[in-house]
């Protein structure tokens, strides 16, 4: 294929050129003694993309699903009871993982398209009188649906109730991207991967952890290895960690952090929001539904799209990728076959966006979706476009 190929899917994102750039570098020895001068600032940094002074955030090399673990295996010990919500893949593979490790799970099974039932919760919290639940689990951007929850309310939640329960959230495809904020949602373990907001290949698994969370670690029984927080808190304050690192993605990293700050978290999650605002008026102006059930759950970085019932998704994305370079996200588990999934996260401005969109309508025309062709990048342009916003903004 002669020209870019259009990376759609919600994760991994574009790479920036600075990112690329920072990890060009000669491979390089992590224990040389100066090497803390270049994880000890990185390790303090890295902490304002979750939003946290009080906690630590260890960069394992993993992606996301270790970070799952290493909460799990950290914290908890065989039996312990958990408060968990399944509306999507990877809320529901987390559960799963859970189960794995012989937790026992109280699950919410709720309705894919919804997010985590906070009226559920709050009745089963209220009802744990004598607080045997150790953690709720909360997966706060579903990238499968396309859904967004609110931490903050399960953090009041569990507040309002004095109960004790760490509070771990997956932030995969939240952190860096949409507002999430570890310190004020009182959040212990917050997980995340490099290959989504961060805009980094995937190969790092990045947890936050409280202080709770590692006061918890001391007593969990669950077995654990590489993933042992304790152990990376012993070589991190050094500058070093317990095994070799991926010292190359470190680099990259640090320009990823220097890059989000640069433009300021709030300016990140406000073109977030604005890019996802347009591709949603897409959505509409094509006919089609969000599968996200209600605008409360609109996610800012990623939309699956419900095709038409005689329709299945997947043509659209064969369409989309054979036939125009454009890489879209599947419908994974329940969703399989019934939607196809926008990712509009990372480095990415309008344009980009609208590449996408043009792609998307010319393979939903080959699927069979009939609509008025342009009508949906017609719709995200008005959005876009700054001629109907006030002059001093076009002049800017
Ligand atoms: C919300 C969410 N959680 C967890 C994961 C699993 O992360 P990884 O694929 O990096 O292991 C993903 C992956 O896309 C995700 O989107």
């Amino acid at each position: 294929m002669i020209g870019f190929r259009t990376l759609a899917v919600p994760g991994p994102t574009n790479m920036p050129f600075e990112v690329r750039r920072a990890m060009e570098v000669p491979l390089e020895d992590h224990r040389a003694p100066d090497f803390p001068d270049f994880t000890l600032p990185l390790f303090r940094d890295i902490k304002t993309i979750f939003q946290t002074q009080t906690g630590h955030v260890f960069i394992f090399a993993g992606s996301g699903t270790g970070g799952w673990e290493a909460a799990i295996t950290n914290t908890l010990s065989s039996g312990d009871k958990v408060l968990g919500a399944s509306f999507g893949q990877f809320s529901s593979l987390w559960v799963a993982m859970c189960r794995r490790f012989k937790l026992d799970v109280v699950n919410c099974d709720s309705a894919w398209g919804t997010g985590v039932p906070i009226s559920e919760y709050q009745t089963i919290l209220e009802n744990d009188k004598n607080h045997e639940i150790k953690a709720v689990l909360v997966c706060h951007n579903e990238t499968a649906t396309g859904v967004t929850s609110n931490v903050a309310e399960v953090r009041n939640i569990l507040d309002r109730l004095d109960h004790p329960a760490m509070l771990f959230v997956d932030g995969v495809s939240s952190i860096g991207s949409i507002d999430f904020r570890m310190d004020e949602w009182g959040v212990d373990v917050a997980v995340s991967g490099s290959q989504k907001g961060f805009m980094m290949p995937t190969g790092l698994s990045l947890v936050g952890v409280s202080q709770k969370a590692l006061d918890a670690a001391a007593t969990s029984t669950l077995p654990n290895g590489y993933f042992d927080f304790q152990d990376m808190l012993n070589m991190n304050e050094q500058g070093y960690f317990p095994f070799t690192p991926a010292a190359t993605l470190l680099r990259g990293l640090r320009a990823s952090i220097d890059m989000l700050n640069d433009e300021g978290l709030t300016n990140v999650f406000e073109r977030h929001r604005h890019l996802a605002n347009g591709v949603r008026a897409a959505v509409d102006a094509w006919g089609l539904k969000n599968c996200a059930v209600a605008p409360k759950w609109y996610s800012d970085t990623v939309t699956a799209i419900v095709v038409p019932e005689d329709i299945n998704a997947n043509d659209v994305i064969k369409a989309a990728y054979h036939n125009y370079g454009v890489s879209l996200g599947g419908g994974l588990g329940e969703v399989a076959g019934k939607v196809f999934r926008i990712g509009h996260l990372g480095w990415l401005n309008e344009t980009m966006v609208l590449q996408a969109l043009g792609g998307v309508e010319m393979a939903m025309l080959d699927a069979g979706i009939r609509f008025q062709p342009g009508a949906g990048v017609g719709a995200a342009i008005q959005h876009y476009a700054h001629f109907n916003k006030p002059l001093t903004m076009a002049a800017e």
